[in-house]
């Protein structure tokens, strides 16, 4: 066979040996050591098959492939990557990102398989290409240039790719935490029918197990409340419904919400509020969000006969709301990253899913407010939220 074939690898002892294995079907071999090279000499002799090492000075094989790929006086040359397992490559799959490259075959050295009986078929296919006319080599800037912007389009499409995956398991999460909360909710009616008496009298070991199903529940429909909001914002799909909010009222309704559990573990209240406090304007549904999940905190991270303590006071332009308690507190280390979304203290052993806080967090970013923590270790955490107060 009249056939050219380029072998590119670093060493050379290797290019003799590959070299020696492959005289008998190439017409004409040619050597490159480096991707530079390899590139100008695929331009200038066009040859029929290219094998390529991945591991390489300067620029890898994958690069090389990239761009003889896309030019189009190189893109019909066969090119065939090699690897083998012992070498360390830039990337966990060579197989399969050999070929996303636009790699022809990949040849793996430690396969046991003959290279001249792999090549062999590529040399046969590739009988009928015409020989280009041989172009001008090009400069090591102008071949790095043109990777660089080869990296900037991949990224751009793997990025569009990721928004897309994103997008769909956004719409996912939102429709399942949806249809989540209309059986829910006939599931919490029930329990609370029963533990109202209203489908008979319980017995008192009755009334405990129906108290503990409505507990578990309520703490599922937050995290199904939490799941859909988040899906929601991430879609940019969260609206507020703005309306003038009594930030007092809804702290103080809250907090009765949790009076059951709070009673349970005895834990106390203290309130010090501003006694002449405005309304602000806000999303009450979404507000109400925060200060439960601020509040499911305090309580589940207090001790036995812990108080939280909840102050509203004016703060320059801002309504500032804090919620105290008496717990563990949380570390420095912890303080920016718990409200990032599924973080977690990682040495908690208590209930959680990490969601709570970026929920909490997002809300309040809608409202143009800021939310922060303050704690020493050991000496309990509190909770601040800054939410503007309209001008009059
Ligand atoms: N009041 C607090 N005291 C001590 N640690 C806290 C307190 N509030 C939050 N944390 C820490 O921050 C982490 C994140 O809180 P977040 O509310 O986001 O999630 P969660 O409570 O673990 O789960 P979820 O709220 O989704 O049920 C918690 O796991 C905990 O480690
Ligand atoms: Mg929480």
């Amino acid at each position: 066979m009249n056939k050219t074939i380029l072998i590119v690898d670093d060493s050379q002892l290797v290019q003799q040996m590959y070299s020696q294995q492959l005289k008998n079907i190439a017409g004409k071999l040619l050597h490159a050591q480096d991707g530079i090279e390899a590139i100008n000499i695929a331009i200038t002799e066009q040859p029929d098959l290219i094998l390529l090492d991945i591991q390489m000075p300067r620029i890898n094989g994958y690069q090389v492939c990239r761009l003889l790929k896309d030019r189009n006086d190189t893109k019909n040359i066969t090119i065939v990557i090699m690897t083998s397992r012992s070498s360390e490559g830039p990337v966990l799959d060579p197989r399969t990102w050999s070929f996303q490259t636009g790699a022809d075959g990949y040849f793996d050295k430690d396969s046991g398989e003959g290279l001249e009986a792999f090549i062999k078929p590529f040399l046969e296919k590739n009988c009928e290409n015409e020989r280009k006319q041989a172009l001008s080599p090009m400069s090591e800037m102008e071949i790095l240039t043109a990777i660089s912007r080869l990296l900037d389009r991949q990224l751009y499409t793997d990025v569009t790719r990721l928004k897309e995956l994103n997008e769909r398991k956004n719409a996912f999460v939102a429709n399942v935490s949806h249809e989540f909360k209309s059986p829910l909710g006939i599931i919490k009616g029930f329990l609370d029918n029963l533990k109202d008496g209203i489908c008979g009298p319980l017995s008192q070991e009755q009334l405990e197990a129906v108290r503990i199903c409505l507990n578990t529940s309520n703490r599922l429909s937050r995290l199904v409340f939490d799941l859909l909001d988040l899906a929601k914002i991430e879609a940019g799909k969260m609206e507020l419904e703005m309306q003038e909010v009594d930030m007092d009222r809804l702290i103080s309704q809250t907090i009765e919400t949790f009076s059951l559990e709070m009673k349970k573990k005895g834990v106390s209240v203290k309130k010090e509020f501003d006694y002449d406090l405005r309304l602000i304007m806000g999303d009450q549904d979404k507000l109400t969000q925060v200060i439960v999940n601020l509040l499911s905190n305090s309580l589940k991270y207090s001790p036995e006969n812990g108080v939280i303590t909840f102050r509203l006071f004016y703060d320059n332009d801002f309504l500032r709301f804090e919620i105290e308690d008496t717990g563990p507190g949380i570390s420095p280390d912890y303080m920016a990253k718990i409200f990032d979304k599924f973080e977690r203290v990682k040495a908690d052993k208590r209930e959680g899913t990490g969601l709570g806080l970026a929920v909490a967090k997002d809300i309040v970013d809608l409202h143009k407010g800021q939310i922060w923590v303050e704690s020493e270790q050991g000496k309990g955490a509190k909770f601040i939220v800054k939410l503007p107060v309209p001008k009059i």
